[in-house]
């Protein structure tokens, strides 16, 4: 069994979820090696060395940045059509560096026909975990709720096919605190936890908070699939991506971002941040929303 003393690699530290980790693990004198793609911008937490990699891809480069770890904690990548590679080649790494353990940052109902088409990278990871011989724990979070005032359009719109759905989204500061807690605390190999808020709204009741928060008009409309897809054009993203933003939206609707779990409170002692408290903690989130 794993134990709280380990040496802990953590990926994505010039990250939002892997800054507030390793900064959660510095609180708590955790000794960490932030493995970085750019050193210059790792915090400079006490406790944490940082070591280079170039990317998950980078198998050498990973085997040799972990090397003395017993335990990952695996930020998934950045959306990329390879990214199930670049996470099994990081995996691989881990495990010829020795690390005993892994804890990955999945998504919620990761299964291998996800809507959400993203989603389905996760479980490829997972199942790649599953197989590699070490002790894992799987950490499946919900949309971000920070990022929810972005989905406002400056036109104050939020726009998408998710129809009257809800979503659980979760702060990713109660995502990197129930990550710590995993990290810091026994009894969690094997197991797989839903990271979500306290509870689940649709893109509708959502604007309608943000209008009570901000003061201005915001509302939520259904789009259809064509137009979702339509309007997203103009980001001249690759297709992959635009269906995975189109298809979050999908996930939504279909009902499988709505579950509620207990999670959160269950590994860190509090309850999350629901949206309303957020808006209220963080007026500066709804800044950049135009005036409706
Ligand atoms: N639940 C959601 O709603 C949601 C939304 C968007 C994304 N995500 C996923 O959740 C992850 C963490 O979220 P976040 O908010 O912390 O994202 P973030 O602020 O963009 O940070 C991502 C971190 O992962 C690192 N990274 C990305 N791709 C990498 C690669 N190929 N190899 C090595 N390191 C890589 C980045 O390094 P650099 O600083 O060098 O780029 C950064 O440190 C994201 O990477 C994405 O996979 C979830």
């Amino acid at each position: 069994m794993s134990t709280a003393v380990d040496l802990i690699g953590v990926t994505g530290a010039t990250g939002a979820v892997g800054s507030r980790l390793a900064t959660r693990l510095a609180e708590q004198d955790v000794q960490q090696r932030l493995v970085v793609r750019d050193p210059a911008r790792a915090p400079d937490l006490r406790g944490a060395s940082v070591a280079h990699a170039s990317g998950y891809g980078d198998g050498e480069g990973m085997r040799a940045a972990l090397t003395g770890c017993s335990t990952v904690f695996l930020i998934p990548a950045a959306e990329a059509p390879d990214r199930v590679d670049q996470h099994t080649t990081a995996v691989d790494a881990a495990v010829a560096a020795g690390a005993a353990r892994i804890v990955y940052l999945s998504f919620v109902g990761a299964s291998a026909d996800n809507t959400f088409t993203l989603g389905r990278d996760h479980w490829h990871t997972e199942q790649h975990i599953r197989s590699a011989g070490v002790a894992w724990t799987f950490l499946r979070m919900n949309l971000y709720m920070d990022f929810i005032p972005s989905m406002v359009g400056p036109d104050g719109v939020i726009r998408g096919p998710a129809g009257d759905g809800r979503l659980a989204a979760v702060l990713r500061d109660d995502v990197a605190a129930a990550g710590a807690a995993v990290l810091t605390s026994d009894g969690h190999d094997g197991k797989t936890y839903e990271l979500t808020g306290p509870d689940a709204f649709s893109l509708a009741e959502a604007a309608a908070l943000m209008s009570r928060a901000s003061g201005r008009a915001i509302s939520y409309y259904d789009e259809t699939d064509e137009e979702a897809f339509a309007s997203r054009a103009k980001f001249g993203a690759p297709e992959f991506e635009v269906r995975g933003w189109v298809s979050s939206y999908w996930a939504i609707r279909a009902g499988e971002l709505s579950r509620v779990s207990r999670d959160v409170r269950a590994l860190t002692g509090r309850d999350p941040m629901s949206l309303e408290a957020y808006l209220r903690a963080e007026p500066g989130a709804l800044h950049d929303v135009p005036v409706g």
